[in-house]
């Protein structure tokens, strides 16, 4: 049976030879647990959700159903990365659930940040619960919980997001195979079993997804604003050999406009604002410098290739005072 709390004396998971025995063990004692049942899992195309499918796919193949739901808010080519990999290469039992309108309508005109997160919140247990009830003989639930949530929820610092939220009909037995693992474990992990580079050292990213980058009362249009933006600006930190050195990084777009000037005609335009972010624990955060020929770059990108851009500005600010995200 699987263990719930990490062993004092379990050594870390540093080598490719102890992912591969921690590895070998919880597909043993996935087996164990579940039989021939079958496992649900929420995969976001998250580290910790996606090691966590990697892992039941080894042990039970088409035995684990994943469900990914695109709720609009997930950075340019996201889902399309999560087909790519588990269905096609993987050969996962996958249901992709477009659910992006239903998403966007609800959010229509709500510029509340709490309110914003209330609805994805509930709009994707709503969805998740919505395909479980369509799926027969499901009795486990797959999750991708790890070392520090526990932590955490232990000392009260954040809600473990556990199985809680899903209806009373819809309850099952966990199933937690990085439960007991550190995220740079997890990590490792999910580069043993041949997870891509970009999934394993993938920056955080919020569940509310660009939803929060999205400052206000998000529209379709501005929402596409901050996920091309996003897409340049990541698309030039690998290429200046950022990526995986900086922390966090990403784009926001804020609900107001201002007077600029394209090709000699008058436009009244949305600023995009760039963050770049160093931190250990993420309670005290640093601002990572860029090179002014980047910024340059990326001002004269950003604003020439995405749609509704006049403006693009720099977040000089540290947390504190400032969070990360800007909702
Ligand atoms: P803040 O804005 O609180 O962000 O300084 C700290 C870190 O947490 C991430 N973040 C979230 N992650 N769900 C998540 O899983 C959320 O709702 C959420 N909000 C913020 C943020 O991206 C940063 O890394």
């Amino acid at each position: 049976m699987s263990i719930d709390v990490r062993p004092e004396s379990m050594a870390r998971i540093n080598t490719p030879e102890l992912a591969r025995a921690y590895i070998e063990e919880q597909i043993a004692d996935i087996r164990a647990q579940v039989g021939d049942g079958k496992v649900l899992l929420a995969l976001s195309g998250g580290v910790d959700s996606s090691v966590c499918a990697a892992l039941l796919i080894k042990a039970i193949g088409q035995n684990l159903v994943c469900v990914h739901v695109n709720h609009g808010l997930l950075r340019k080519g996201e889902p399309e990365q999560v087909i790519k990999v588990f269905k096609e290469e993987l050969g996962a039992n996958l249901i992709y659930v477009d659910a992006v309108d239903r998403f966007l309508d609800k959010l229509a005109g709500v510029d509340d940040p709490e309110a914003k997160r209330h609805i994805i919140g509930e709009e994707f247990i709503d969805v998740f619960a919505e395909e479980a009830r369509k799926l027969d003989g499901i009795k486990f639930l797959g999750q991708g919980t790890i070392w520090p949530d526990i932590l955490e929820s232990e000392a009260g610092i954040k809600a473990h997001h556990n199985a809680g939220g899903l209806p009373e009909d819809l309850q099952f037995e966990l199933v937690e195979p990085v439960r007991i693992l550190y995220k740079d474990e997890v990590r490792m992990v999910g580069k043993e079993l041949g997870l891509p580079d970009s999934m394993v050292y993938r920056q955080p990213f919020p569940g509310p997804g660009l939803g929060v980058r999205c400052v206000g009362a998000i529209t379709r249009d501005r929402l596409e604003a901050v996920r091309e933006s996003d897409a340049i600006l990541r698309e030039e930190f690998a290429k200046w050999g950022l990526e995986g050195k900086v922390w966090q990084y990403f784009t926001v777009v804020p609900d107001f406009k201002s007077t600029g000037i394209t090709d000699g005609k008058r436009t009244f335009e949305w600023p995009c604002i760039i963050r770049a972010i160093n931190t250990i624990d993420v309670v005290e955060v640093t601002v990572e410098h860029l090179p002014d020929e980047l910024l340059d770059l990326l001002a004269e990108r950003i604003t020439s290739e995405v749609k509704g851009i006049n403006r693009v500005l720099f977040d000089y600010t540290p947390k504190p005072p400032a969070t990360v995200e800007y909702e």
